[in-house]
Formats: structure tokens, C-alpha cells, sequence
């Protein structure tokens, strides 16, 4: 087996070792594909299917397929990034995101892809689900109407924490985040320097007492659109 192989990506080359995914080996390429719940040192996941790209014509998420020597990936097309806005408008109207009254707002991973996208406006109805938010731990706080499910802080918190505070429970629309004590947040063993805490792609899960430690206008995607080198390199 040979130790590098090389594939194209809408028509550049790009080297990588056969063990990485598209996702990782574009990423060291400088080459962005939009993605939400894949992140650098957790396991793929494949749950939001942003990333999804065409490899030799054939629809895969970039996060979890394997480079394949020789073959032509399609990442930037009129195509997919229709499917990507369909897929971020989903996730708004799913939820409840007041971009506004939003800490994480400039932060927000989500907002920064829809800007990117081009999302100006719903094409899907609100659907205004009924969640709660979990203020009962002193330092950290959960606000299920922001979750989009992406699973990253139950990897972090399970195979970088050591802790797997967080789960899912429920199917479907009834889905949502859990902790491992029925008391809520406060129950758990979780804490603000968790990794968990760090890689919230929106304002779902927060520290405490950190609002608007950074003005409005000064945050990651205010400055550089998500995707962009300097972003990419945070
Ligand atoms: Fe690949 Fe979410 S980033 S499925």
C-alpha cells in the first residue's frame, strides 16, 4: 500500500493518506467543503450532511468517506450547494434561532453557513417546537431551542472529557440532549473548561458570564466568512 495517494477535488489535486477522510484531506489542502457537525479530533458523526459531496458521481458525506485514489470530487456546484441551503433552512425552521438576542451570534457556525449560502429568507414554514433551557448548573447553561443535533459535545465529552455527560434521547422532532443525572445540568460532572463546553457550532450549549465578552462585530464570522483561510485556521 502506498503511503500517499492523490484525488481531485472540482478539479484540483489533492494528496492524502488513505486512512484520512475527503473532509480531512481537503482541510489540509486549503480546500473548504461546509460542514456542521464534523470537528477536528472528534469522530465523524455523518449526522447533518452538510458536507455532502459527489464522488465519482455518487452523493457521500465528505466527513466519514475515505479518500479513493483517482477519483473526481464534486464539492463547489450550483448542485450541492442547493442542497446544503435546503439543509441549513431545515435546521432554522427546526428550531428556534433568534440570531438577534443570540450570544453566539457571529460566533454561530450555522448563521456563518447560511450567510455563506446566500440565505436571505425560510423557504420551509417555522414550526416553533416547544423546548426548554437548562439554567441550573452555576457556570454552564443548555438552550435546546438552539441545538441542532450535531452530536459534538456528546464526542467531546465522552472520548476527550472522559465524562460523557451528554446523550440523545427521543426520535425525530422529540429529539433532544440529555445528561447523565435526571436532575439536569446541575447534576453533572460537566464544567466550563470542558472541551464539550468549546465546540458548540451555535448558542446551544454556554458558559456563564461571558456575554458579550467580544462586542458584536468583532467575532470570528463578523470579520471572516466561515470557510475563508484566515477563519480556517483558528
Ligand atoms: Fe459531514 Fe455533518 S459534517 S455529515
Amino acid at each position: 500500500m502506498t503511503d500517499v495517494i492523490t484525488f481531485h477535488i472540482d478539479g484540483k489535486e489533492i494528496s492524502a493518506k488513505p486512512e484520512q477522510t475527503i473532509l480531512q484531506a481537503a482541510a489540509l489542502s486549503g480546500v473548504y467543503i461546509p460542514h456542521l457537525c464534523a470537528y477536528k479530533g472528534l469522530v465523524p458523526w455523518g449526522a447533518c450532511r452538510i458536507c455532502l459531496v459527489k464522488v465519482n458521481g455518487r452523493f457521500q458525506p465528505a466527513c466519514t468517506q475515505p479518500v479513493v485514489a483517482g477519483a473526481l470530487v464534486e464539492n463547489d456546484t450550483p448542485e450541492l450547494n442547493e442542497i446544503r441551503r435546503a439543509l441549513v433552512d431545515m435546521l432554522y425552521v427546526e428550531g428556534n434561532h433568534i440570531c438577534p438576542s443570540c450570544e453566539a451570534s457571529g460566533n454561530c457556525e450555522l448563521q456563518a453557513l447560511a450567510y455563506r449560502l446566500g440565505i436571505l429568507a425560510p423557504r420551509y414554514p417555522y414550526m416553533f417546537p416547544k423546548r426548554g433551557l437548562d439554567m441550573s448548573h452555576p457556570d454552564v447553561m443548555l438552550d435546546h431551542n438552539r441545538c441542532i443535533k450535531c452530536a459534538r459535545c456528546v464526542r467531546a465529552s465522552r472520548d476527550i472529557d472522559g465524562k460523557h455527560v451528554f446523550d440523545f434521547v427521543g426520535r425525530g422532532l422529540g429529539q433532544r440532549i440529555a445528561f447523565d443525572a435526571e436532575q439536569g445540568l446541575a447534576g453533572t460532572s460537566v464544567s466550563a473548561e470542558d472541551k464539550a463546553m468549546s465546540v458548540c457550532p451555535v448558542g446551544a450549549l454556554m458558559n456563564k458570564r461571558v456575554g458579550f465578552a467580544v462586542p458584536v462585530g468583532s467575532r470570528l464570522y463578523d470579520r471572516h466568512p466561515i470557510g475563508s483561510a484566515i477563519e480556517s485556521s483558528k
